[in-house]
């Protein structure tokens, strides 16, 4: 059945105005779920409806907003699991066909590997199983996890990428490949995904806007910038260890420079079976127009 009318928790953050905006212009009906003790403006563009939950977010009190729309899509913090298995569970009491659960990872989060260095991705695992389980006892109910990389414009500190120091990270030779996926690239993937629901039912699908090496970024850098940009180079297993000793013993920085490590090394989507650009009608973007709209937004 077609999927027409959406709500989406988590409009407020920095994924959720893009995906905001994609669903809209796909011509979606789309209700903004939030708590109701949110200090997020309630100023949202024409058409779409908000809907205040009690901030517990309590099955029972959920389900009664999601009765009549056809997908719910969670961009709260992937942390936020508690949250997402309630609005799952209200999900098939209210008779929702697709939930697109706040996975949108920088790696894949069912990788051993990812999820030994980050927990947070244990936890992203863990939740989707319970979606399995959820779509497997019920049949109206499915879901579908989006994949997309770093989020390549959002934060230069995330990506390792010093713009006023015109200075970057490497690691070992900086030539390994990483698909990475702009904001607009990540919500219009998650709208078409709708669009799509048959090919996209009960799986993890990878989307980008382009496959690049550091090599690549750090030279469209220096082509945006003008200038001769400086290389910092680490030994990736020996940046592995360290961080993760820092990250086991809680310093959060270093698991933001796992997460970092772990979608610069290990987050090539291409060969992936579920690598879903044809499927959703996407092609890869120009690095370089990034890159200056990035320069540009953020010099
Ligand atoms: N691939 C990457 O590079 C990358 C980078 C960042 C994030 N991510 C992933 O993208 C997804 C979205 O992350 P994000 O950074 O966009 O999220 P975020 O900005 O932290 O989300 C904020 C939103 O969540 C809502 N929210 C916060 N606490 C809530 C609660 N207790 N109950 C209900 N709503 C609550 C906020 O609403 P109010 O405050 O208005 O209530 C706001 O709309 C996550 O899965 C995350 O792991 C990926």
């Amino acid at each position: 059945m077609a999927i027409k009318k959406v709500a989406l928790l988590g409009a407020d953050g920095n994924l959720g105005p893009a995906v905001l905006t994609a669903l809209l212009a796909h011509s979606f009906q789309a209700t903004v779920l939030k708590r109701q003790s949110s200090k997020s403006s309630d100023e949202y563009p024409e058409g779409v409806s908000v809907a205040k939950v009690q901030d517990d977010f309590a099955v029972d009190a959920i389900t009664p907003h999601l009765h009549g729309h056809d997908a719910v899509i969670a961009t709260i913090k992937g942390s936020q699991t508690d949250i997402q298995d309630r609005l799952a569970q209200a999900c098939v009491k209210a008779g929702v066909q697709r939930f697109i659960p706040a996975d949108f990872g920088s790696v894949d989060s069912s990788s051993e590997r990812t999820q030994d260095l980050v927990p947070l991705y244990k936890r992203k695992t863990e939740l989707r199983e319970r979606l399995m389980k959820l779509a497997e006892e019920n049949s109206s109910f499915e879901w579908t996890s989006l994949v997309c990389g770093h989020f390549f414009d959002w934060s230069l500190d995330f990506l390792h990428v010093w713009l006023k120091e015109r200075k970057m990270d490497f690691l070992d030779d900086g030539e390994t490949k990483w698909s990475a996926s702009t904001l607009e690239r990540i919500g219009e993937a998650t709208a078409r995904i709708l669009l799509h629901p048959d090919e996209t039912r009960n799986k993890i699908v990878y989307v980008q806007s382009f496959c690049v090496t550091q090599d690549e970024v750090f030279a469209a850098f220096e082509r945006a910038t003008g200038e001769k940009w400086e290389k910092i180079s680490y030994d990736a297993k020996k940046y592995e260890a360290e961080e993760k000793r820092k990250a086991d013993a809680g310093d959060l920085d270093a698991v933001e420079n796992l997460v970092w490590l772990l979608g610069a090394l290990d987050a090539n989507w291409e060969a992936k079976q579920n690598f879903a650009m044809k499927t959703l009608g996407l092609e890869n973007e120009n690095l370089d127009a990034a890159v200056q709209r990035i320069v540009k937004e953020k010099q």
